[in-house]
C-alpha cells in the first residue's frame, strides 16, 4: 500500500529583534543598495543573549503539540549547525521544555544547512511504517560571522517545527530525490569558534554546482521539467540565490532565461520572511516553505512544489511534494506576521553590544538579563549547565 508521507504541521519562531541592514550599510561604509538588491536582504534577526537554538526550537515547536496529540510523537530530532553542547542533544533540552513523554527517540543530527531535510527524509520513511504516529522536526539556528566581514549582512536566527507522518494536512512528499555530496571546504567552524568561516564567492558557485548534480539527478529519476513546478524553495543563505538556483535551471532545460515576472512568480512567496530575518542556517529552506504558504495568494492545493536543500561541505538535495488539500487550516501564518511585525529595532550599537558580548565559560553562577523572548529563555550558565526558563 503507498501510504503519502510528508509535513503535518509547520511553525515559525524567529527572535523579537532586528538590525536594518540601512545601519549597517552605514557602519561599514557600503552602498546600502548592495544588501537590499545585491544580496536581497533587509534586515537581520539578532537574538538576545537570553535566546539560543533551544529556546528558539522549543518557541517554535510548542504551538504544534495543540495540533496532534503529543503521546503520538516517537521522536524529536533537532537540526542544527550552532550546537550548544558537544555530548547532550539540543533536542533532549527541548523535549522537557516541552514536556513530552518518556517513550521517545531524541537526537541532534548535523550536515551543516542540510540537517532540517535529512531529518524530514528519515522521519518520513519512518512514518510510512508507523502510520497515525509523528516525528517532530526542530531546525534552529544562529548564523553569525565575523564583525566586518563579507557574511555579515547575511546573519539571522530563527526556527521552524514540523511534525511529519503519515497522510499530512499540508505537504505529502514525492520518493524520488536528486541527491549530490562532495567533500568541500567552502562554509565551516572549527569547534573552538564562535563565527563561522567560509570562503563565500566559491561557496556560491559550489552551491549552484550542487544544485546543478541534484537537479540532473531528479531528472534522470522523474523525467520532469523546470516548468512542472509551481513554485521553487530554494535553501535561502540571501535571497538573491533564488533567482540564481532558477536561472541555473531554465538554462540546463535549455530554454530562454525566466523573465522577472516569472522569477517572481516562482519564488517571490518563499522569500517574504528570509528577506526580514536573514540566514537561519539548517530552518531556512523551511522558514521559505512557510513563508510561501503563508503568504501566496493563489490556492496552491493539489500544486507540484519544488525544494533544494544545500549543506555546506557539501550535501545537497532536490526534491519535491505536493500540497494537500485544506493546507490553509493548518497554517499559522496571522501568527508569524504579527511576530514579524512586533520586533524591535536595535541601533547599530546595542547589535555590536549583543555580538560582542563573552559567553560565560568559568563554571561560575551567572544569571542572565531579561529580554524580550518567547515562551522560554536561557535564564542563566550555573556550573556549566544551562538553566532554562519557562515564561
Ligand atoms: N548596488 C546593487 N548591487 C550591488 C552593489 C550596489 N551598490 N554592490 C554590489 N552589488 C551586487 C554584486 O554585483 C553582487 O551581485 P551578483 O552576484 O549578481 O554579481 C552582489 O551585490 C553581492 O556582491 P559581492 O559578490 O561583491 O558580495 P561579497 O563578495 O561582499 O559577499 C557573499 C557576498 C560572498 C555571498 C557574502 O555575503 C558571504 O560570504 N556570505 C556568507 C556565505 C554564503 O552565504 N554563501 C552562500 C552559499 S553557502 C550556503 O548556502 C550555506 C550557508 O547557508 C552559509
Amino acid at each position: 500500500m503507498n501510504v503519502s508521507v510528508g509535513i503535518d504541521a509547520l511553525s515559525f519562531y524567529t527572535p523579537a529583534y532586528f538590525l536594518d541592514l540601512g545601519l549597517l550599510a552605514e557602519a561599514r561604509h557600503v552602498d546600502h543598495q548592495k544588501y537590499l538588491a545585491g544580496l536581497g536582504q533587509e534586515r537581520m534577526a539578532v537574538a538576545p543573549p537570553d535566546e539560543d537554538i533551544v529556546t528558539m526550537g522549543a518557541s517554535a515547536a510548542r504551538p504544534l503539540l495543540d495540533m496532534t496529540d503529543p503521546d503520538c510523537i516517537d521522536w524529536v530530532l533537532f537540526a542544527t549547525e550552532t550546537g550548544v553542547d558537544q555530548s547532550k542533544a539540543a533536542a533532549m533540552f527541548v523535549h522537557g521544555l516541552l514536556g513530552l513523554g518518556p517513550r521517545c527517540r531524541v537526537v541532534e543530527i548535523k550536515q551543516a544547512c542540510y540537517s532540517g531535510t535529512a531529518a524530514l527524509r528519515m522521519a518520513a520513511d519512518w512514518a510510512r511504517r508507523h502510520p497515525g504516529r509523528r516525528a517532530l522536526i526542530i531546525a534552529s539556528d544562529i548564523a553569525r560571522y565575523e564583525l566586518c566581514s563579507p557574511g555579515e549582512p547575511t546573519q539571522g536566527a530563527g526556527a521552524v517545527a514540523m511534525l511529519v507522518g503519515a497522510n499530512p494536512g499540508i505537504l505529502a512528499l514525492d520518493d524520488e530525490a536528486g541527491l549530490y555530496a562532495e567533500d568541500v571546504l567552502d562554509f565551516w567552524r572549527p569547534n573552538y569558534r564562535e563565527t563561522a568561516l567560509v570562503d563565500g564567492q566559491y561557496s556560491t558557485r559550489v552551491y549552484l554546482s550542487a544544485l546543478e548534480q541534484t537537479w540532473r539527478h531528479y531528472v534522470a529519476l522523474t523525467g520532469r521539467k523546470w516548468t512542472d513546478f509551481c513554485r521553487y524553495c530554494f535553501h535561502l543563505p540571501f535571497t538573491r540565490i533564488a533567482e540564481k538556483g532558477l536561472v541555473r535551471l531554465a538554462r540546463m532545460d535549455g530554454g530562454p532565461n525566466p523573465s522577472s515576472d516569472e522569477i517572481r512568480r516562482l519564488v517571490g512567496e518563499t522569500l517574504t520572511y528570509n528577506r526580514v530575518t536573514g540566514n537561519t542556517y539548517a530552518a531556512s529552506l523551511y522558514e521559505g516553505l512557510t513563508s510561501l504558504l503563508d503568504t501566496a495568494e493563489e490556492d496552491l492545493s493539489g500544486k507540484r512544489i519544488a525544494l533544494f536543500s544545500y549543506g555546506s561541505g557539501c550535501t545537497a538535495e532536490f526534491f519535491s511534494g505536493t500540497v494537500m488539500g485544506g493546507y490553509r487550516q493548518r497554517l499559522r501564518g496571522a501568527v508569524h506576521r504579527a511576530m514579524l511585525d512586533s520586533r524591535a529595532a536595535l541601533e547599530y550599537q546595542q547589535y555590536e553590544d549583543i555580538m560582542n558580548l563573552p559567553f560565560p565559560v568559568d563554571g561560575g553562577e551567572h544569571v542572565f538579563a531579561q529580554y524580550r523572548t518567547g515562551p522560554y529563555r536561557l535564564a542563566g550558565i550555573s556550573q556549566h549547565k544551562r538553566v532554562y526558563e519557562t515564561l
